[in-house]
């Protein structure tokens, strides 16, 4: 099974981010052009003031020079306003005007902008002004302008606020998204869940509904009735399967007798007698066959009722290699069980050892003369492996996915008898256990098979502690 994914990698929060960050952006483009917007237009009204002012002044001077532009720059300054003017020779000595002194104005002619001073409740307050300086002939400059503070504030609080304002849609959006994502996982979990638990084995699960029938309510019904309907078939095929197994292996058995019988009673010749006793060995032969897939697809299923209990694997290799060392012997082949650690496993005893038996059958096989077979238990950090292995002439890599498929058979191995059953239903047991079997390259030559128990199937051996992988 898949493993769960993050909420990072949710499409819902990845989908979230994306609008938060739209959003963030469109959100900073719009204040920005609002802003830029209402800044020209407020500009655009103060450039019109002070150019009035200035044309004013300006006819004032023609008609009576600078006199009466002295006059009208106090006139107007009698009051405070939002006119700022300062008339004054070029050695910065005031004539008239309204500011304390001149201030810093880098261009001539053209509209700047400045800071100055002005009393308010007897303290002095920065403030800001836009305005032009022009010269007046005779060496003298007018500086005519108007106090913009208002509108350079509201700019100051825009220019303070915008960073707070995307920061703050940043983390609510993120916030948002990682509620959905949540969410989401949450609904997606209970669905992995249950698949978990169907691949197990048990197709008695079903994915819960949430009640709300939304799109993951809709797609658990949808689940649950294909769950159904695989059950239901299953089922179906389970019985074909048994009655056909049960209705043939009992005439298989009563031709066996009768064949055992005929030996017995015909008190037969040589020849007759291999013949027959031949036909046993067939009949024998399909029964095992028959009795290999009945055991194959209970296990598989997960319907077989095989009792699990703590065993020693290394205790079941033991009697396993006892069994096998007559074969062993009669085909010259070294079969060694190597020391091991106390390997306990929450197990079936006897699919665990038909198991084994099938991967020291194989070894044993398909290994020429004087070779070795070992088998051994181990405990590493991958769990608890029993393995078997050969210096035989191993399994290419390309071929180790099929051969555990039912009947398949390697061509090299045609020679031998065999159904091609022994590995499947190795598989099936691993896989009835939560267990693996693993094929591997044996050093120097031949098949190394691993069966491996994952750690959650190790358990403590009455009167041996519990191996840990550190010792
Ligand atoms: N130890 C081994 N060395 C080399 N080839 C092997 C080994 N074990 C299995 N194989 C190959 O994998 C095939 C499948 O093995 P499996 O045990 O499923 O069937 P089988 O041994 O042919 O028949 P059965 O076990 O049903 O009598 C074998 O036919 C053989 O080609
Ligand atoms: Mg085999």
């Amino acid at each position: 099974m898949r493993t769960k994914p993050g909420l990072l990698q949710t499409q819902a929060f990845r989908i979230v981010l994306v609008y938060v960050l739209l959003f963030a952006f469109s959100t900073t483009a719009l204040l920005f052009f609002t802003y830029w917007n209402t800044r020209r237009t407020l500009d655009d009204q103060t450039d019109q003031i002070i150019e009035a002012e200035i044309t004013g002044l300006r006819e004032e001077y023609q008609h009576f020079g600078l006199p009466g532009l002295v006059e009208t720059v106090r006139a107007r300054t009698l009051h405070q306003g939002q006119a700022l003017y300062m008339l004054s020779d070029n050695k910065h000595h005031v004539l008239a005007g309204n500011l304390a002194f001149w201030p810093q104005v880098s261009e001539m002619g053209s509209v700047v902008e400045f800071d100055y001073e002005r009393p308010v409740d007897g303290k002095l307050e920065a403030r800001r002004a836009r305005g032009r300086v022009l010269l007046v002939p005779g060496d003298f400059m007018l500086l005519v302008s108007q106090d913009v503070h208002d509108r350079y504030l509201t700019e100051r609080m825009f220019t303070t606020t915008l960073p707070w304002t995307v920061l703050l849609i940043l983390l609510l959006g993120t916030a948002g998204g990682a509620l959905i994502g949540r969410n989401m996982l949450r609904r997606l979990d209970a669905i992995n869940r249950t698949s978990g638990e169907i691949i197990a084995g048990d197709l008695t699960r079903r994915v819960p509904l949430a009640g709300s029938g939304d799109e993951f309510d809709a797609l658990a019904e949808n689940l649950n009735r294909m769950l159904d309907r695989i059950e239901r078939l299953m089922k179906g095929m389970r019985e074909v399967t048994d009655s056909v197994a049960h209705d043939l292996r009992t005439p298989l058995n009563r031709l066996r007798n009768r064949l055992e019988e005929s030996v017995a009673r015909l008190n037969a010749s040589g020849a007759q007698a291999g013949e027959i006793e031949r036909a046993i060995a067939e009949t024998d032969q399909l029964i095992a066959t028959f009795n290999a897939l009945l055991l194959i697809a209970e296990t598989d299923a997960g319907t077989t009722r095989a009792a699990m209990s703590p065993l020693d694997l290394g205790e079941v290799a033991a009697d396993v290699t006892e069994l096998y060392e007559p074969l062993a012997d009669e085909k010259k082949i070294s079969l060694t069980l190597l020391p091991g650690p106390p390997a306990g496993v929450e197990a079936n005893r006897s699919l665990v050892a038909q198991a084994l038996a099938n991967l020291v059958d194989n070894a044993i096989k398909y290994t020429p003369a004087g070779g070795q077979v070992r088998i051994a238990t181990a405990i590493s950090d991958a769990g608890v492996d029993l393995s078997v292995s050969d210096t035989g002439p191993g399994i290419p890599l390309a071929d180790r996915p099929r051969v555990t498929e039912r009947f398949v058979r390697l061509e090299a191995s045609r020679s031998s008898p065999g159904t091609g059953l022994g590995l499947s239903l190795v598989a099936a047991v691993a896989h009835y256990h939560g267990a693996e079997l693993v094929l591997e390259d044996n050093m120097p030559t031949g098949l190394k098979a691993v069966l491996r128990f994952p750690k959650s199937a190790m358990r403590a051996l009455p009167g041996a502690p519990l191996k840990s992988a550190a010792e």
